[in-house]
């Protein structure tokens, strides 16, 4: 089995590569770093740079690993230093909104136009992307963060259309779109103070979730917005 991991060096996907190393015993990984390579070595794994805003990097990795039987996209971008999330429409800046697609959505597009060869196999594979419960339009009663939401509603889209598209085309591929809940990361450390207790997951909490939905899921269940508890999650 080879699976791929995309920001294998963020917060849960650090995570996802040691439990998939445990999970799948016989699997060999590959792991993406954008600044800095994560901290975990193994004889199954193998760290590579990728900046997922450049589509020849996709499509030289594309070319390189040739099949996988799973893929997971774990870049994501909410905050930086200078900037914060929207509170209102008054601080809303294109350059920041334009980050926002450039990492939430846009990676995950590019890497299903050049690996879905690589998905195409008579075993079921999966392909799946981290999306969030705040791009659900449906969801939407707060308002705010205003283009986190629409990067992750526009990825859902996304992910939907391709997965229509390869349930002709890929169809043992499973395409999945993953909320993960509010996770201990980097991403979501300057909005912990005030969440309610329980709800702050540790990234073991959340990669469990998430490849308990991955083993059970088939292509029967491609296009679906999955969240960590095991429910569907309104568009
Ligand atoms: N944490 C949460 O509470 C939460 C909640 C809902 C959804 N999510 C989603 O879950 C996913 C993972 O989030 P996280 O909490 O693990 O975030 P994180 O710790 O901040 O990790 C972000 C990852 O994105 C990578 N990245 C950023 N820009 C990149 C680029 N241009 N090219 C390649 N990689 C790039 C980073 O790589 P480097 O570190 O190497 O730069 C890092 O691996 C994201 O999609 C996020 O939106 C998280």
């Amino acid at each position: 089995m080879k699976i791929l991991i995309v920001g294998g060096s963020g917060g849960i996907g650090s995570s996802l590569v040691s439990s998939c190393l445990d999970y799948y015993p016989e699997s060999d990984i590959i792991a993406t770093y954008n600044t800095h390579p994560g901290d975990i070595h193994h004889s199954r794994l193998q760290w590579r740079k990728l900046d997922v805003t450049i589509e020849d990097d996709i499509e030289n990795l594309s070319n390189d690993l040739g099949s996988i039987d799973l893929l997971i996209n774990a870049v994501g971008f909410l905050h930086s230093e200078s900037q914060k999330p929207e509170k209102t429409i008054k601080e809303f800046d294109p350059t920041f909104f334009q980050h926002n697609i450039n990492i939430n959505t846009l990676p995950s597009i590019l890497l299903a136009k050049h690996f879905m060869t690589s998905l195409r196999s008579n075993k079921t594979t999966h392909f799946v992307a981290f999306s969030a419960k705040i791009g659900s339009i449906e969801d939407n009663r707060m308002g705010g963060w205003l283009s986190y939401r629409v990067a992750k509603s526009a990825l859902n889209m996304a992910m939907k259309t391709i997965a229509i598209e390869w349930s002709l085309k890929v169809p043992n591929c499973c395409v999945i779109l993953f909320h993960s809940g509010t996770t201990d990361t980097q991403l979501s450390k300057p909005f912990q103070k005030n969440l309610p207790v329980g709800q702050l997951h540790s990234t073991n909490h959340t990669t469990d979730a998430l490849l308990d939905i991955i083993n059970s899921s088939a292509p029967a269940d491609t296009g679906k917005f999955m969240s960590y508890n095991g429910s569907e999650i309104p568009w």
